[in-house]
């Protein structure tokens, strides 16, 4: 479950985050933000490199930087894209999301204020997760 206070403060958190992208190659700018398990958000960005392929994406930022600061939950998590769509996750951070559980709520918007909430059981069914070891 997540309220309409904990979307719109993570959205607001992943815009902010935003800002700070680092894309100078695919000029993509993506926010992400994620509530630990003590209720503190988190922001993230993407971070691109002259070397492509080690480029971190905004949702895993999110969620390393909230894991760095002490959470060992995540609660929620938003990612906002550079796009009037509404993008979804890519395949790498699907799967880091769900090291954190499979009914985690997952906000995907946009920039013109639209969005749609998913679990990460929608994003990555049948996934492989800590029970599994
Ligand atoms: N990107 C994200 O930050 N999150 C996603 O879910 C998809 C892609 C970033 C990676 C790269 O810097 C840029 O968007 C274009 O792929």
């Amino acid at each position: 479950m997540i309220t309409k206070a904990q979307i719109r403060k993570l959205i607001q958190t992943a815009a902010r985050a935003r800002r700070r992208a680092h894309a100078p190659y695919s000029k993509f700018h993506v926010g992400a933000a994620v509530i630990g398990g003590s209720g503190k958000l988190y922001g993230g960005c993407n971070v691109e490199n002259a070397s492509y392929g080690l480029t971190v994406c905004a949702e895993r930022t999110a969620v390393f930087n909230a894991v760095a600061a002490g959470e060992k939950k995540i609660r929620a998590l938003a990612v906002l894209f550079h796009s009037t769509r509404l993008a979804s996750p890519c395949g790498a951070c699907r799967q880091v999301m769900r090291e954190f559980g499979k009914s985690m709520p997952v906000v995907l918007a946009n920039l013109r204020g639209g969005y749609r909430v998913r679990t990460v059981d929608d994003l990555l069914p049948d996934s492989f997760g800590p029970e599994d070891l």
